[in-house]
Formats: C-alpha cells, sequence, structure tokens
C-alpha cells in the first residue's frame, strides 16, 4: 500500500488546523530546567488558589463518584440562575467556557457561514468555527488595541452566525462599555448571535455592561468561567446565560454529564464564596498597579487593561519567544504573544508579591543580558 493510501481520511479543513498552545505545565517547566521552582503568570490563574469552600465541598463529595451525577446541572443552574436573576432557562453549565465556544460552533455553524472575531482575540474561536467547517473572519485590533465594531461590522455579512467579543479582550485587556455592545448588537444582521466571552469581566474597574438588557434582546450569549476569579482551572466548570429558546437549542448539542459531580458541587460552593473572590480582586488590582508602575521602568510599554493580565510591548528588537525562553532559564513563565500575531508583545497575569519579586527580578537580569 502506498503511503497516501494509508492516510485516515481526514478532511482538509481539518488537517489545515493549527493545534490549541496552551500555557506551559509549572511541573514541566522544573523538570526541563532543572529548577527547585517555578513561577508562573502566563494563563490568567488565580495565585491565590481555589475557593477553600470549594475544596471544602469537593472532599466530601468524593465517596459519592460512583454515581452518575446530574446530566442537566440543574442545581448549580438554579443557584445561578438566582445569583444573576436570569431564568434557569437560560441558563447552561458548561465544561469550561471553551465547551460552549465548540458547542455553539457545532449547534450554528457549517459551510458557506461565517464567523467574526478580532484578531488577535481568544484563539478558540476561529478554531472552533474552521473545526465547523465555516470560515472564521478575523478582524484586526482597532485603535488603542480594542475590537474594532466598525471593522467587525462591515465583516458581519449575511453569512454571519457568530461573533465572538472577548470583553476584556484576550490578550491586550481593552474593555467595551454598555454604549459599544448596544451599538454593535444593533448593527449585527438579525441572523447572527452575538457571543459576549466574559472570562476576565470580573476584574474590570470600569462599568460592567448591564447583561440583563443585553439578553431582553435574544441574540445575545454571555459566557462566564469558574476558572479565574474563583480560581477553579482545573475543575472545568463555566455558565452561560442566553434567551430560554437560544438556550434550549445549544443544550441539545452538549454532551449529558459534561460537569462531573466534582465540578458541580465546586462551582455552587464558589458561587457563595463571595470572600474569596474579594480577596481576589484586592491581589490582583494591587498587582497590576504594581505591573503598571515598574515593568515601564524596565523599557516595556504597558497597555491599559481590564483583566487580570497585563499586555506589554518589548524593548525594541526583542522578540517575546526569545525573551519567554530565557525568562523560563530563570523559572518564570510568561506569555509569548506571537501566537496571538504580536512576535514583540508579552502577556503577564497578576500574581502574588513573592511572584512579582521573582518576575522583576528575572525580567532585569534577563533584559540587561
Ligand atoms: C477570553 C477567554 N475566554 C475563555 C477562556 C477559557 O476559559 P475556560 O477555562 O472557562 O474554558 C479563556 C482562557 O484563557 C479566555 O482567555
Amino acid at each position: 500500500m502506498s503511503e497516501e493510501d494509508q492516510a485516515p481520511p481526514i478532511p482538509d479543513h481539518i488537517r489545515d488546523l493549527a493545534a490549541y498552545q496552551p500555557g506551559r505545565l509549572i511541573e514541566d517547566v522544573i523538570e526541563e530546567m532543572g529548577l527547585a521552582t517555578a513561577v508562573k503568570l502566563a494563563s490568567n490563574e488565580n495565585s491565590l488558589g481555589p475557593s477553600p469552600l470549594a475544596v471544602e465541598r469537593i472532599g466530601r463529595a468524593l465517596w459519592g463518584l460512583a454515581r452518575y451525577g446530574d446530566a442537566d446541572s440543574r442545581r448549580l443552574r438554579e443557584a445561578i440562575s438566582r445569583k444573576v436573576g436570569h431564568p434557569a432557562a437560560g441558563v447552561m453549565a458548561g465544561n469550561g467556557s471553551s465547551e460552549f465556544i465548540l458547542v455553539m460552533a457545532h449547534a450554528l455553524l457549517g459551510p458557506g457561514l461565517t464567523a467574526v472575531m478580532s484578531r488577535p482575540s481568544f484563539t478558540l474561536y476561529a478554531k472552533n468555527a474552521q473545526a465547523a467547517g465555516a470560515r472564521a473572519i478575523e478582524v484586526p485590533l482597532g485603535p488603542g488595541h480594542g475590537h474594532d465594531l466598525e471593522g467587525i461590522l462591515r465583516q458581519a455579512g449575511p453569512e454571519a452566525r457568530l461573533v465572538f467579543i472577548d470583553n476584556p479582550l484576550n490578550p491586550t485587556g481593552a474593555f467595551l462599555g454598555q454604549g459599544e455592545i448596544e451599538r454593535l448588537l444593533r448593527g449585527l444582521p438579525r441572523t447572527a448571535i452575538l457571543v459576549l466571552d466574559e472570562a476576565y469581566a470580573d476584574f474590570a474597574r470600569a462599568p460592567r455592561p448591564d447583561y440583563g438588557r443585553l439578553l431582553a434582546d435574544g441574540r445575545v450569549v454571555i459566557l462566564r468561567t469558574f476558572s479565574k476569579v474563583m480560581g477553579l482551572a482545573g475543575l472545568r466548570a463555566a455558565y452561560a446565560l442566553a434567551a430560554p429558546p437560544l438556550a434550549q437549542a445549544l443544550n441539545k448539542v452538549r454532551q449529558p454529564f459534561n460537569l462531573n459531580n466534582l465540578a458541580q458541587v465546586g462551582a455552587m460552593a464558589a458561587l457563595e464564596d463571595e470572600g474569596h473572590v474579594r480577596r481576589t480582586l484586592e491581589m490582583t488590582w494591587s498587582a497590576l498597579d504594581r505591573l503598571g508602575r515598574e515593568l515601564p521602568a524596565l523599557g516595556l510599554e504597558v497597555f491599559p487593561t481590564q483583566a487580570n493580565f497585563v499586555m506589554a510591548g518589548l524593548p525594541d528588537g526583542l522578540l517575546a519567544d526569545d525573551f519567554a525562553k530565557k525568562m523560563l532559564t530563570e523559572g518564570v513563565i510568561v506569555r509569548s504573544l506571537s501566537s496571538f500575531g504580536l512576535p514583540g508583545h508579552v502577556r503577564i497575569n497578576a500574581g502574588l508579591e513573592p511572584e512579582l519579586e521573582a518576575l522583576l527580578g528575572a525580567m532585569a537580569k534577563v533584559l540587561a543580558a
């Protein structure tokens, strides 16, 4: 048999997909570099750790693992419904917000249709649209490194079914207010759904959009995750809000039991744990203020942010991939933005004081070399 005969029958649009590039695992970096310890400020995680209440309740739930759990995450969805004031029939529970992105692409896209998003923005939007056989239209950022609303509206034609807006925007931290989002929604064709990904909105110090008014339009899906402010990235839990008919349609496409028993219990506890959220916000804002003062002193350009991270431009001529590699040898993981199309920029998330000390010390050393 020739090599061609043996090739598995993979459609071109799947073969051509680039794989998702996750941040490096701390344990891998420690092993690879022969270090005693490492600091990770590369995946916008919560350095305070998970909600302690979530950890305690998950511990107690472990003995229930022999049973299938609630395939519909009903108790969790009802708790979210009470917390945000949106009917439970319009609340979806997901295995991370990345599951919603996949489910929406699977349910709403296909050949001949398009999804519109900014470039750069969260890379899973384009990838899932392409995997569904649709065209991903990536619109360059506008002034201030934010979403270019006019550009997005120009590209969202009659074939557009999904428009993805991460607000705040990953990786720049730019933020849209109520007026801008309403203007975008008014300008989109009625056939397009606006996905407002609020993974980082809890960290915004600017006023947050009134999601109740946006949801009333019927064409909006709001994504929120337990991975960031609640510190549960490894648990995989998120929720989405939409008008009930849209939520019910999307619900038919997801896997049953998409949230495992522990994720349902942990997410419910985290919703209650307002103290952990408050402490996380205090830690995050104080770290961002420090990075905003100290990174420019090292020669980096820092962009305004409403998220739990900053984007920083490296001094002239430095490549982010090289810089991030050198930082690894110092035991500090930062995110090069070259895979986002920004070869001279890095993204650094907020962390605890000792982590910031390690970061700034390593940066001073690498930049001086
Ligand atoms: C904008 C944005 N949305 C969603 C996610 C994924 O979140 P989750 O852990 O809920 O899948 C991320 C993760 O980094 C993100 O940056």
